[in-house]
């Protein structure tokens, strides 16, 4: 796919990412210049980044969340889409926020839905948290009069459309053939994945999402960013909201999850990451799925071990540790 340049005056190289805060950055690009935003921004719960300090006053918080999604949707074509993803402590505001800007007409409010996974962080006295937010909505053009045969933003029914009950289960002749479209409530399984790939939590079989957070462990983990997310969430996102040529945006990229997905699904890609490293590591990642078009997949040498056996005890015992440390440092915070 050959390089697109956004606009003729202020607009970024695509199949990149800016370093730096992303606000400043987005603040120099043109309006309705991206296709599909996909952003996973810090939750304000404490976790561990490399620059950036994940505990702000409350307020803070607030204010920046609603500036940075201002702006996002303002980079929103109006055919666009844009989803977000935040935890229950801010998930309300959030949603309030974007029913704001619907009233402003700057977007148009789709779904709520609830990424429920399992391996959630383990609690000490309440119950243990297994799903984060997942807010849709699309551009603009969606405030026109528009048909749900033909909306005015890309929703590619049948790349994620799975068979119905009626269909399987009750061989009821009524169940349109095509399938149905999924819920929105999504569920994550890790057992499938570490046996037969991330791939087929999409097919045509499942009508909800069976995949875990990506834990320390997981093949998928690229081991060098506090919170990866899995491929196959990003999949259907991709695969539903965008076509092949489309500019996707991730303000967020930490480890690249968006923009490898979208690199290895032909879409052109988009980032911002506050910190130096994690854009280096992640674009080397997203070239690396652009040509190989595959999911990211660490080796067991990658982790230290050799035939089931660590590499060196040293090592073992360190990574242990540290997991020991990640796993209490999430008992205190949730
Ligand atoms: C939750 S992580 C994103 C993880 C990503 N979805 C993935 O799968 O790897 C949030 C990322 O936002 C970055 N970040 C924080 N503040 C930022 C800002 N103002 N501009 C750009 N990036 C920022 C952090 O460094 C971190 O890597």
């Amino acid at each position: 796919m050959p390089e697109t340049t956004l606009a003729a005056s202020a607009g970024p190289k695509t199949d990149s990412i800016a370093t730096g805060d992303c606000l400043k950055t987005m603040a120099k690009w043109p309006a309705a210049c991206v296709d599909l935003i996909f952003a996973d921004p810090p939750y304000n719960i404490g976790y561990k980044y490399d620059q950036y300090e994940d505990s702000r006053d409350d307020h803070e918080y607030i204010e920046w969340t609603e500036q940075w999604i201002t702006t996002c949707a303002r980079l929103l074509k109006p055919t666009g889409s844009m989803y977000v993803l935040i935890g229950d402590e801010y998930a309300a505001e959030t949603r309030v926020h974007l029913k704001r800007l619907e009233r402003e007409h700057q977007l148009v409010f789709r779904n709520w839905m609830i990424w429920h996974y399992t391996f959630g962080q383990n609690c000490k006295a309440k119950f243990n948290r297994s799903h984060a937010h997942l807010f849709y909505c699309v551009g603009t053009a969606a405030f026109d009069k528009w048909s749900v045969t033909d909306p005015p933003f890309v929703f590619n029914r049948q790349a994620i459309a799975v068979p119905s009950a009626r269909q399987t289960t009750y061989g009821d002749r009524r169940a349109n053939p095509k399938g149905k479209l999924p819920d929105d409530t999504w569920y994550l399984r890790p057992q499938e994945v570490e046996k037969e790939g991330i791939e087929r939590y999409f097919g045509p079989e499942e009508d909800t999402w069976y995949l875990s957070r990506l834990c320390g462990t997981f093949n998928e983990r690229v081991g060098w960013h506090p919170c990866q997310l899995p491929e196959s969430l990003l999949e259907r996102i991709v695969r539903v909201s965008s076509n092949e040529g489309d500019v996707v945006f991730d303000p967020f990229v930490g480890s690249g999850t968006t923009l490898a997905v979208a690199a290895r699904m032909h879409r052109h890609w988009l980032g911002c990451e506050l910190s130096k490293e994690y854009a280096r590591k992640a674009t080397g990642r997203i070239k690396q799925a652009a040509e190989t078009g595959k999911a990211h997949q660490s080796t067991q040498a990658d982790k230290g071990i050799v035939r089931g056996q660590p590499k060196k005890k040293a090592e073992a015992h360190k990574s242990r540790r540290d997991q020991v440390a990640r796993e209490s440092q999430s008992e205190t915070l949730f």
